[in-house]
């Protein structure tokens, strides 16, 4: 029989779910182990519906759960740090959703004691296993496409978050919390650095998130060290659902990942005959699934194979400085340089 990665969910929250939900029933290199919470019922409602793996009510007492090799963090940001040391010191590799912390500092510590405790540490960017996405960068990187001189994207919430997850202290606020995910992509889809950022804040529609220091939309222009530029936009909620766009304008052809009314990559370049070539993609499934799906295959994959992941804490590093540059840049009102 294939060797499997016993892995153990923490949080059953809203992402929790999603990932406890796929490992268990759609990635063959897992075997979900158990599922903690501080909120019991919530990891035992979500065992329930997934053959009943073991339900524990803190991070610690799942670590000392027999055959556990991995675990996936997918509690609140803020708590996050904590989570990857006790996981460390108990000798277990590592998923954590995004932002690896809250901060430069609190970030560099989680990586430093993955590395003290020589377990693998990757940083949930799903959007980096997407099959839209990942066919966007192999068309960009193969240099097909000339070079990139503009990034575009967007990223639209349904509806927002409660207000106490909002809260910049335990979410990182909307560029800490949405914009690292495009911030990640502004560098790796543009293989560039970003040297520069300049960002604008509104609360005018969810007046509530402002009484807890968040906005409810966004906007940031971003300078990229090759003297490229970019934007990206953010909102909490939208009146028709949830939506996700980027584009990348290069000197001989573009990408696009996303476009109303449904979800799919496109290209332009010579092969495209100077046209805009579609991708199909399955419209059945909810966006995102397979991304998330893949990039557990991927950590489980590392594991088994003994190698470092791909997607590890440095990029979580480096999404962080852009996301809390424009932060700052969206409070004081000037353009921040990283
Ligand atoms: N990749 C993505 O697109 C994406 C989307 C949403 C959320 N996230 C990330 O997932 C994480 C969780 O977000 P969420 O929306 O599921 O939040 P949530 O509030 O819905 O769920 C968090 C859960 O963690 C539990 N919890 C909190 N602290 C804990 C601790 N110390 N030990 C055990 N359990 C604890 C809570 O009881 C709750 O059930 C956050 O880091 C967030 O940034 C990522």
């Amino acid at each position: 029989m294939t060797p499997r990665v016993g892995i153990g969910v923490v949080g059953a929250g809203r992402m929790g779910s999603i990932h406890a939900r796929l490992i268990a029933r759609s990635v063959p290199e897992v075997r979900l182990v158990g599922i903690a919470d501080v909120n019991l019922e919530s990891a035992r409602r979500l065992a329930g519906e997934l053959g009943d793996p073991a339900v524990f009510g803190s991070l610690d007492d799942l670590l000392a759960a027999p055959q556990l090799d991995a675990v996936l963090i997918a509690i609140s940001s803020s708590e996050h740090l904590e989570a990857v040391r006790s996981a460390a010191r108990a000798g277990k590799d590592i998923l954590c959703e995004k932002p690896i912390a809250l901060t430069m500092v609190d970030t560099v510590a989680a990586i430093a004691a993955a590395e003290a405790a020589h377990v693998r540490l990757q940083v949930g960017f799903m959007r980096r296993w997407d099959p839209d996405y990942a066919r966007a960068r192999a068309r960009l990187v193969s240099g097909a496409l000339g070079r990139p001189i503009l990034f575009k994207s967007l990223q639209f919430d349904a509806e927002p978050p409660p207000v106490s997850f909002a809260d910049p202290a335990v979410s990182g606020g909307i560029m800490v919390d949405m914009g690292i995910h495009e911030f990640d992509l502004a560098r790796w889809l543009m293989d560039d650095e970003v040297g520069e950022v300049h960002a604008y804040g509104s609360s005018v529609a969810h007046p509530a998130l402002a009484t807890a220091g968040d906005v409810d939309s966004a906007v940031v222009n971003l300078r990229f060290a090759s003297g490229a530029t970019g934007t990206v936009e953010m909102a909490r909620g939208t009146t028709y659902g949830e939506d996700v766009r980027t584009e990348v304008l290069a000197t001989a052809g573009s990408i696009w990942v996303g476009h109303l009314p449904v979800s799919q990559g496109a290209w332009s370049g010579a092969d495209a005959l100077g046209a805009l070539a579609l991708d199909t993609v399955d419209p059945s499934r909810p966006r995102f699934e397979v991304a998330y799906t893949t990039q557990a295959r991927g950590f489980a994959q590392a594991i088994l194979e003994d190698r470092p992941v791909d997607v590890p804490g440095s990029a979580g590093t480096a999404a962080l400085a852009i996301a809390l540059a424009a932060d700052r840049s969206m409070r004081e009102g000037h353009p921040v340089a990283l």
